[in-house]
């Protein structure tokens, strides 16, 4: 049984065969393929664009979407194997996956890290308990990656740009006052390599480099399609002829758990926001960002309502990726 929980686990060739159902639907979008099927869509975090494509994709396919929010609308959960549950969580994983495998043909799960420790984040407990426990496919709405929001990137750039292969592709951390997540910045990095893109990470400095894992993966996706993969602090040279823009805030790494620390070093780099200056280094590059993005922070106006700005594509694009997604997972032995 196929999950989708990281897009490491699945070819290009995979990947683009969902993208491309995904361009079908966007052309035809209420279709029948998941009649009477149904998909449980657990948000451990807020979401907006998620949890509105995922249910009117669901809908548009003849599928109904359940949606929970643990620990407001359902039963906390715990984690933890062997754990005495003498506190807030009232059921565990275990019989929560199983209980909802009864019901449903998919589980979708947002789960976000805590933000204390990463090495325990890193490990994604909560997704990779779900698809050990469950007998049904389960999703990855965003933990410590976002491969759906991936799938829609890289759906939003083909339809502007056609083949990626070879295209300078930036990404870009910007200043965000809080410590964010590394999943879309993690993820940026994996399917731009897998595309076969010349990638370079810039960051303000060491401090803010991603886990290793995720260097890695794009390093050995970059050798494998004959691309380069750098690291960069320098704003200038990174932004010179580079063919898209993805912008991202994230924590940095050696001060996770300890964000007290990390906050002046952030404040420092708020020139990092993607501005038209910097854009107008690149080779007319395209800009995206997964949103939700606060304007004049991250990007400016400028940016965001420029004719190269593809955030609105991208996020519509969700909806249709999603539905094929949900497609090839539910219909998988058909
Ligand atoms: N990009 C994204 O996943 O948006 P939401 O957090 O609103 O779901």
């Amino acid at each position: 049984m196929q999950h989708f929980l990281t897009s490491a686990s699945w070819k290009q060739q995979e990947l683009q065969q969902i993208i491309d159902f995904a361009k079908e639907l966007k052309k035809s979008p209420v279709q029948p393929l998941l009649k009477n099927k149904t998909i449980a869509l657990l948000f451990f975090n807020p979401s907006l664009r998620t949890r509105t494509s995922f249910e009117i994709g669901a809908f548009q396919l003849g599928a109904k979407a359940a949606v929970l929010q643990p620990g407001k609308d359902a039963w906390p959960i715990e984690f933890e194997l062997g754990s005495v549950m003498d506190g807030e969580a009232e059921e565990h994983v275990i019989e929560v996956a199983q209980v909802l495998s009864s019901y449903c043909d998919m589980i979708a799960i947002r789960a976000f890290p805590k933000f204390n420790n990463w090495q325990e984040d890193k490990q994604d407990q909560v997704i990779n308990k779900f698809a050990r426990y469950s007998s049904v496919p389960v999703i990855n709405m965003e933990t410590i990656t976002h491969p759906c929001q991936e799938l829609a990137h890289i759906m939003a750039l083909q339809e502007k740009i056609g083949d990626l292969k070879g295209k300078k592709y930036l990404l870009t951390w910007t200043y965000h006052p809080k410590p964010l997540n590394t999943a879309v910045a993690n993820s940026s990095l994996l399917i731009a390599s897998k595309f076969g893109m010349d990638v370079t990470l810039l960051c303000p400095t060491e401090d803010y480099i991603l886990d290793q894992k995720y260097l890695d993966h794009t390093q050995q996706n970059c050798s494998q399609h004959g691309q380069n993969f750098q690291i960069s602090h320098d704003i200038d040279s990174a932004y010179q002829d580079a063919d898209i823009v993805y912008a991202k805030s994230w924590g940095a790494l050696p001060f996770y758990g300890n964000w007290q620390q990390e906050k002046p070093i952030r404040d420092q780099f708020k020139h990092f926001i993607v501005d038209q200056d910097k854009m107008a280094k690149t080779n007319n590059a395209l800009f995206s960002h997964c949103l939700p993005l606060r304007r004049n922070v991250k990007a400016t106006d400028e940016v965001l309502d420029s004719k190269n700005c593809i955030a609105i594509a991208e996020a519509e694009n969700r909806l249709h990726v999603q539905k094929a997604l949900m497609n090839q997972l539910a219909n998988q032995n058909q």
